[in-house]
Protein backbone atom coordinates (compact mmCIF):
# COMPACT_ATOMS: atom_id res chain seq x y z
CA UNK A 1 0.00 0.00 0.00
CA UNK A 2 0.98 3.68 -0.81
CA UNK A 3 1.57 6.05 2.06
CA UNK A 4 0.69 9.36 2.23
CA UNK A 5 2.59 11.47 4.22
CA UNK A 6 1.94 15.27 5.27
CA UNK A 7 4.08 17.47 7.55
CA UNK A 8 3.95 20.94 8.60
CA UNK A 9 6.86 23.55 9.54
CA UNK A 10 6.33 27.07 10.56
CA UNK A 11 7.51 29.94 8.81
CA UNK A 12 10.89 31.03 9.88
CA UNK A 13 13.55 32.96 9.32
CA UNK A 14 17.38 31.46 10.22
CA UNK A 15 16.61 27.82 10.35
CA UNK A 16 19.27 26.24 11.99
CA UNK A 17 20.96 22.39 12.09
CA UNK A 18 18.47 21.16 14.66
CA UNK A 19 15.48 21.53 11.54
CA UNK A 20 16.74 20.63 9.11
CA UNK A 21 18.15 16.66 10.78
CA UNK A 22 14.86 16.89 13.22
CA UNK A 23 13.01 17.27 9.87
CA UNK A 24 14.31 18.08 6.22
CA UNK A 25 16.15 15.84 6.25
CA UNK A 26 13.85 12.76 6.98
CA UNK A 27 10.99 14.59 4.68
CA UNK A 28 13.68 14.14 1.81
CA UNK A 29 14.13 10.69 2.49
CA UNK A 30 10.34 10.30 2.26
CA UNK A 31 10.22 11.72 -0.76
CA UNK A 32 12.73 9.41 -2.45
CA UNK A 33 11.20 6.56 -1.20
CA UNK A 34 9.45 4.14 -2.50
CA UNK A 35 5.40 4.28 -2.67
CA UNK A 36 5.06 8.00 -1.17
CA UNK A 37 3.32 10.87 -1.60
CA UNK A 38 4.77 13.41 -0.12
CA UNK A 39 2.97 16.72 0.82
CA UNK A 40 5.04 19.47 2.59
CA UNK A 41 2.88 22.91 4.14
CA UNK A 42 4.58 25.99 5.25
CA UNK A 43 2.27 26.54 8.26
CA UNK A 44 1.47 30.10 7.91
CA UNK A 45 -1.64 30.33 9.76
CA UNK A 46 -0.36 28.55 12.61
CA UNK A 47 2.73 31.35 12.40
CA UNK A 48 -0.29 33.92 13.08
CA UNK A 49 -1.41 32.49 16.47
CA UNK A 50 1.73 34.90 17.92
CA UNK A 51 2.07 38.00 16.82
CA UNK A 52 3.81 38.75 13.39
CA UNK A 53 5.34 41.21 11.06
CA UNK A 54 3.54 41.28 8.03
CA UNK A 55 6.98 41.69 6.18
CA UNK A 56 9.23 39.39 8.46
CA UNK A 57 6.33 36.73 7.76
CA UNK A 58 6.17 37.19 4.06
CA UNK A 59 10.48 36.88 4.27
CA UNK A 60 10.06 33.97 6.53
CA UNK A 61 7.73 31.99 4.84
CA UNK A 62 10.16 32.50 1.48
CA UNK A 63 13.30 31.63 3.08
CA UNK A 64 11.66 28.35 4.44
CA UNK A 65 10.74 27.28 1.27
CA UNK A 66 14.01 28.22 -0.35
CA UNK A 67 15.70 25.62 2.92
CA UNK A 68 13.40 22.91 1.38
CA UNK A 69 14.28 23.14 -2.00
CA UNK A 70 17.76 23.71 -0.87
CA UNK A 71 18.28 20.73 1.42
CA UNK A 72 16.84 18.43 -1.89
CA UNK A 73 12.84 18.86 -1.91
CA UNK A 74 11.35 18.49 -5.15
CA UNK A 75 8.11 20.71 -6.08
CA UNK A 76 8.01 18.08 -8.86
CA UNK A 77 7.80 14.77 -6.61
CA UNK A 78 6.15 16.51 -3.38
CA UNK A 79 3.61 19.19 -3.12
CA UNK A 80 5.30 21.68 -1.50
CA UNK A 81 3.04 24.95 -0.57
CA UNK A 82 1.71 27.46 1.98
CA UNK A 83 -1.47 27.09 4.05
CA UNK A 84 -2.92 30.10 3.95
CA UNK A 85 -3.12 30.10 -0.07
CA UNK A 86 -5.60 26.75 0.52
CA UNK A 87 -8.59 28.22 2.07
CA UNK A 88 -9.93 24.21 3.16
CA UNK A 89 -7.53 24.52 5.75
CA UNK A 90 -9.08 27.27 7.96
CA UNK A 91 -12.42 26.06 6.73
CA UNK A 92 -11.78 22.47 7.86
CA UNK A 93 -10.50 23.94 11.56
CA UNK A 94 -13.44 25.83 12.08
CA UNK A 95 -15.50 22.74 11.50
CA UNK A 96 -13.22 20.29 13.59
CA UNK A 97 -13.62 22.72 16.15
CA UNK A 98 -16.89 22.03 16.55
CA UNK A 99 -16.24 18.24 16.54
CA UNK A 100 -13.23 18.48 19.57
CA UNK A 101 -14.54 18.58 22.83
CA UNK A 102 -12.82 21.76 25.59
CA UNK A 103 -12.10 18.85 27.54
CA UNK A 104 -9.29 17.56 24.99
CA UNK A 105 -7.89 20.96 24.32
CA UNK A 106 -7.08 21.74 27.94
CA UNK A 107 -4.61 18.80 28.10
CA UNK A 108 -2.79 20.40 25.33
CA UNK A 109 0.96 20.60 27.22
CA UNK A 110 2.37 22.91 24.31
CA UNK A 111 -0.61 25.75 24.77
CA UNK A 112 0.65 25.76 28.83
CA UNK A 113 4.12 26.26 27.59
CA UNK A 114 3.37 28.55 24.82
CA UNK A 115 0.72 30.79 26.70
CA UNK A 116 2.67 30.87 29.69
CA UNK A 117 1.49 32.41 32.79
CA UNK A 118 -1.23 34.76 31.65
CA UNK A 119 -3.83 32.55 29.71
CA UNK A 120 -6.27 35.39 29.63
CA UNK A 121 -3.69 36.92 26.96
CA UNK A 122 -3.19 34.06 24.65
CA UNK A 123 -4.96 34.32 21.45
CA UNK A 124 -8.00 32.24 20.64
CA UNK A 125 -5.92 30.86 17.81
CA UNK A 126 -3.14 29.74 19.78
CA UNK A 127 -5.42 27.42 22.16
CA UNK A 128 -7.44 26.20 18.92
CA UNK A 129 -3.88 25.39 17.40
CA UNK A 130 -4.01 22.03 17.48
CA UNK A 131 -7.24 22.01 15.49
CA UNK A 132 -6.09 23.67 12.56
CA UNK A 133 -3.23 21.12 12.28
CA UNK A 134 -6.02 18.02 12.61
CA UNK A 135 -7.80 19.75 9.63
CA UNK A 136 -3.90 20.23 7.65
CA UNK A 137 -3.85 16.49 7.82
CA UNK A 138 -7.30 15.13 7.46
CA UNK A 139 -7.89 17.13 4.32
CA UNK A 140 -5.75 15.15 2.58
CA UNK A 141 -5.76 11.62 3.42
CA UNK A 142 -2.49 11.48 5.41
CA UNK A 143 -2.00 8.26 6.76
CA UNK A 144 1.81 9.10 8.07
CA UNK A 145 2.99 11.90 9.58
CA UNK A 146 6.64 12.84 10.40
CA UNK A 147 6.49 14.95 13.36
CA UNK A 148 8.64 15.53 16.69
CA UNK A 149 8.23 14.21 19.64
CA UNK A 150 6.81 16.83 21.22
CA UNK A 151 3.78 17.13 17.97
CA UNK A 152 2.52 13.35 18.96
CA UNK A 153 0.21 15.17 21.82
CA UNK A 154 -1.25 16.89 19.11
CA UNK A 155 -1.04 13.77 16.52
CA UNK A 156 -3.24 11.88 19.28
CA UNK A 157 -5.73 14.91 19.49
CA UNK A 158 -5.72 14.49 15.69
CA UNK A 159 -6.83 10.84 15.55
CA UNK A 160 -9.46 11.89 17.96
CA UNK A 161 -11.06 14.13 16.23
CA UNK A 162 -10.84 11.64 13.50
CA UNK A 163 -12.61 9.31 14.71
CA UNK A 164 -15.10 11.01 16.93
CA UNK A 165 -16.52 12.89 13.27
CA UNK A 166 -16.56 9.94 11.43
CA UNK A 167 -18.82 8.15 14.47
CA UNK A 168 -21.11 11.42 14.83
CA UNK A 169 -21.85 11.35 11.04
CA UNK A 170 -21.75 7.06 10.93
CA UNK A 171 -19.96 7.50 8.24
CA UNK A 172 -16.69 4.81 9.41
CA UNK A 173 -13.42 6.02 7.32
CA UNK A 174 -14.39 8.80 5.87
CA UNK A 175 -11.62 11.09 7.60
CA UNK A 176 -8.63 8.21 7.61
CA UNK A 177 -7.23 8.15 11.00
CA UNK A 178 -3.22 8.83 10.70
CA UNK A 179 -0.35 7.40 12.41
CA UNK A 180 2.99 9.18 13.70
CA UNK A 181 6.40 8.65 12.30
CA UNK A 182 8.43 9.35 14.89
CA UNK A 183 12.31 9.57 14.10
CA UNK A 184 13.68 7.28 16.67
CA UNK A 185 17.13 7.98 16.48
CA UNK A 186 18.58 11.45 16.36
CA UNK A 187 15.39 13.07 16.92
CA UNK A 188 16.83 15.79 18.87
CA UNK A 189 19.55 18.14 18.55
CA UNK A 190 20.60 20.08 21.62
CA UNK A 191 22.51 23.41 22.22
CA UNK A 192 26.23 23.36 21.26
CA UNK A 193 26.66 25.45 24.73
CA UNK A 194 24.28 23.55 27.28
CA UNK A 195 23.65 19.77 26.02
CA UNK A 196 20.14 19.61 28.21
CA UNK A 197 18.71 22.33 26.15
CA UNK A 198 17.23 22.13 22.55
CA UNK A 199 19.24 23.73 19.73
CA UNK A 200 16.79 26.50 19.29
CA UNK A 201 16.60 29.67 16.98
CA UNK A 202 14.65 31.21 20.16
CA UNK A 203 18.50 30.83 21.84
CA UNK A 204 20.10 34.07 22.24
CA UNK A 205 23.59 32.70 21.67
CA UNK A 206 24.35 32.29 18.29
CA UNK A 207 27.40 29.90 19.24
CA UNK A 208 24.27 27.66 20.49
CA UNK A 209 23.56 26.38 16.76
CA UNK A 210 24.39 26.11 13.87
CA UNK A 211 22.37 27.87 11.18
CA UNK A 212 21.92 26.47 7.36
CA UNK A 213 22.81 30.06 6.44
CA UNK A 214 26.63 30.22 8.51
CA UNK A 215 29.50 30.32 6.44
CA UNK A 216 32.27 28.08 6.13
CA UNK A 217 34.58 30.55 9.15
CA UNK A 218 31.48 30.39 11.30
CA UNK A 219 30.70 26.90 11.15
CA UNK A 220 34.69 26.24 12.44
CA UNK A 221 34.30 28.93 14.94
CA UNK A 222 31.63 27.30 16.42
CA UNK A 223 32.26 23.80 16.51
CA UNK A 224 35.68 25.00 18.26
CA UNK A 225 33.41 26.90 20.57
CA UNK A 226 31.29 24.10 21.04
CA UNK A 227 31.29 23.04 25.17
CA UNK A 228 32.78 19.35 26.01
CA UNK A 229 34.53 18.19 28.94
CA UNK A 230 38.10 17.25 30.24
CA UNK A 231 37.60 13.19 29.77
CA UNK A 232 38.87 11.34 26.44
CA UNK A 233 36.60 10.37 23.33
CA UNK A 234 34.29 7.78 24.86
CA UNK A 235 34.97 3.94 23.58
CA UNK A 236 32.02 2.39 24.34
CA UNK A 237 28.31 3.83 25.06
CA UNK A 238 28.91 3.39 28.48
CA UNK A 239 31.08 6.00 28.26
CA UNK A 240 28.57 9.00 27.25
CA UNK A 241 26.75 8.70 31.06
CA UNK A 242 25.83 12.49 32.17
CA UNK A 243 28.10 13.61 28.79
CA UNK A 244 25.08 15.38 27.16
CA UNK A 245 27.61 17.51 25.18
CA UNK A 246 29.84 15.17 23.74
CA UNK A 247 27.04 12.86 23.16
CA UNK A 248 25.40 15.72 21.10
CA UNK A 249 28.31 16.00 19.08
CA UNK A 250 28.62 12.48 18.20
CA UNK A 251 25.41 12.35 17.21
CA UNK A 252 25.57 15.22 14.65
CA UNK A 253 28.40 13.76 13.16
CA UNK A 254 26.56 10.35 12.99
CA UNK A 255 23.18 11.61 11.42
CA UNK A 256 25.10 13.58 8.80
CA UNK A 257 27.51 10.37 8.04
CA UNK A 258 24.28 8.28 7.98
CA UNK A 259 26.13 5.92 10.26
CA UNK A 260 25.67 4.79 13.92
CA UNK A 261 26.76 6.52 17.25
CA UNK A 262 28.55 3.22 17.72
CA UNK A 263 30.38 3.35 14.49
CA UNK A 264 31.43 7.31 15.73
CA UNK A 265 32.67 6.26 18.81
CA UNK A 266 34.68 3.54 17.47
CA UNK A 267 36.03 5.70 14.56
CA UNK A 268 37.46 8.31 17.32
CA UNK A 269 37.88 6.08 20.19
CA UNK A 270 41.64 7.06 21.58
CA UNK A 271 41.70 10.29 19.40
CA UNK A 272 42.18 13.54 20.52
CA UNK A 273 38.88 15.94 20.86
CA UNK A 274 40.33 18.49 18.41
CA UNK A 275 40.63 15.29 16.11
CA UNK A 276 36.94 14.73 16.32
CA UNK A 277 36.11 18.54 16.50
CA UNK A 278 38.24 19.38 13.39
CA UNK A 279 36.22 16.27 11.58
CA UNK A 280 32.81 17.24 12.59
CA UNK A 281 32.97 21.18 11.58
CA UNK A 282 34.58 19.57 8.50
CA UNK A 283 31.66 17.34 7.72
CA UNK A 284 29.44 20.28 8.40
CA UNK A 285 31.20 22.24 6.07
CA UNK A 286 30.16 19.35 3.23
CA UNK A 287 26.75 19.09 4.15
CA UNK A 288 25.86 22.75 5.25
CA UNK A 289 27.70 25.20 2.66
CA UNK A 290 26.13 23.59 -0.38
CA UNK A 291 22.93 24.35 1.28
CA UNK A 292 23.66 27.85 2.51
CA UNK A 293 24.91 28.55 -0.74
CA UNK A 294 21.71 27.15 -2.21
CA UNK A 295 19.26 29.42 -0.01
CA UNK A 296 20.81 32.23 -0.75
CA UNK A 297 20.61 31.58 -4.63
CA UNK A 298 17.05 30.93 -4.37
CA UNK A 299 16.59 34.14 -2.05
CA UNK A 300 17.78 36.43 -4.79
CA UNK A 301 15.07 34.86 -7.06
CA UNK A 302 11.56 35.69 -5.59
CA UNK A 303 9.35 35.32 -8.44
CA UNK A 304 10.84 31.69 -9.27
CA UNK A 305 9.84 30.99 -4.82
CA UNK A 306 6.47 32.34 -5.27
CA UNK A 307 5.77 30.49 -8.18
CA UNK A 308 6.74 27.09 -6.57
CA UNK A 309 4.03 27.82 -3.74
CA UNK A 310 1.46 28.70 -6.14
CA UNK A 311 1.87 25.58 -8.45
CA UNK A 312 1.86 23.64 -5.18
CA UNK A 313 -1.03 25.57 -3.43
CA UNK A 314 -2.79 24.35 -6.55
CA UNK A 315 -1.86 21.22 -6.62
CA UNK A 316 -3.45 21.14 -2.64
CA UNK A 317 -6.44 23.12 -3.38
CA UNK A 318 -7.45 20.03 -6.07
CA UNK A 319 -7.57 17.57 -3.28
CA UNK A 320 -8.26 19.32 -0.13
CA UNK A 321 -11.52 21.59 -2.07
CA UNK A 322 -12.72 17.84 -2.86
CA UNK A 323 -12.69 16.65 0.70
CA UNK A 324 -14.09 19.97 2.30
CA UNK A 325 -16.74 19.71 -0.24
CA UNK A 326 -17.51 15.93 0.52
CA UNK A 327 -17.53 16.88 4.45
CA UNK A 328 -19.79 19.86 4.20
CA UNK A 329 -22.37 17.66 2.40
CA UNK A 330 -22.13 14.79 5.16
CA UNK A 331 -22.72 17.57 7.69
CA UNK A 332 -26.00 18.50 5.63
CA UNK A 333 -24.63 22.32 4.48
P1 LIG B 1 10.25 24.70 15.05
O1 LIG B 1 11.00 25.75 14.33
O2 LIG B 1 10.67 24.54 16.48
O3 LIG B 1 8.75 24.80 14.87
O4 LIG B 1 10.64 23.30 14.38
C1 LIG B 1 10.41 22.96 13.04
C2 LIG B 1 10.73 21.50 12.87
O5 LIG B 1 12.11 21.22 13.20
C3 LIG B 1 9.90 20.58 13.77
O6 LIG B 1 9.57 19.40 13.06
C4 LIG B 1 10.81 20.27 14.92
O7 LIG B 1 10.52 19.02 15.51
C5 LIG B 1 12.20 20.29 14.27
N1 LIG B 1 13.20 20.76 15.23
C6 LIG B 1 13.34 22.02 15.72
N2 LIG B 1 14.38 22.10 16.58
C7 LIG B 1 14.92 20.85 16.65
C8 LIG B 1 16.01 20.27 17.36
N3 LIG B 1 16.77 20.99 18.17
N4 LIG B 1 16.26 18.97 17.17
C9 LIG B 1 15.49 18.24 16.34
N5 LIG B 1 14.46 18.70 15.64
C10 LIG B 1 14.16 20.00 15.78
N1 LIG C 1 2.53 22.01 14.82
C1 LIG C 1 3.65 21.61 14.03
C2 LIG C 1 4.97 22.13 14.68
O1 LIG C 1 4.96 23.12 15.36
C3 LIG C 1 3.54 22.15 12.64
C4 LIG C 1 2.36 21.58 11.91
C5 LIG C 1 1.23 22.25 11.53
C6 LIG C 1 2.22 20.25 11.46
N2 LIG C 1 0.40 21.42 10.86
C7 LIG C 1 0.96 20.19 10.80
C8 LIG C 1 3.03 19.11 11.55
C9 LIG C 1 0.50 19.00 10.26
C10 LIG C 1 2.56 17.93 10.98
C11 LIG C 1 1.30 17.88 10.35
O2 LIG C 1 6.01 21.55 14.43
Amino acid sequence: MSKKIFSGVQPSGNLHLGNYLGAIKNFVELQNGKNTDCIYCIVDLHAITVKQDPKELKKSIRETLAAFIASGLDSKKSIIFNQSAVSAHSEGAWILSCIARMGWLNRMTQFKEKAGKDKEKASIGLYAYPVLMAADILLYDTTHVPVGDDQKQHLELCRDIAQRFNNDFGISNFLKVPEPLIQKNFSRIMSLKDGTKKMSKSDPSDFSRINLMDNKDKIINKIKKAKTDTLPMPNENEDLKNRTEVLNLLVIFSSLSNQSIEKSINEFSGKNFSIFKEKLANLLIEKIEPISKEINKLLNDQKHLDGILHEGSEKANEFASKKIKEMKKIMGF
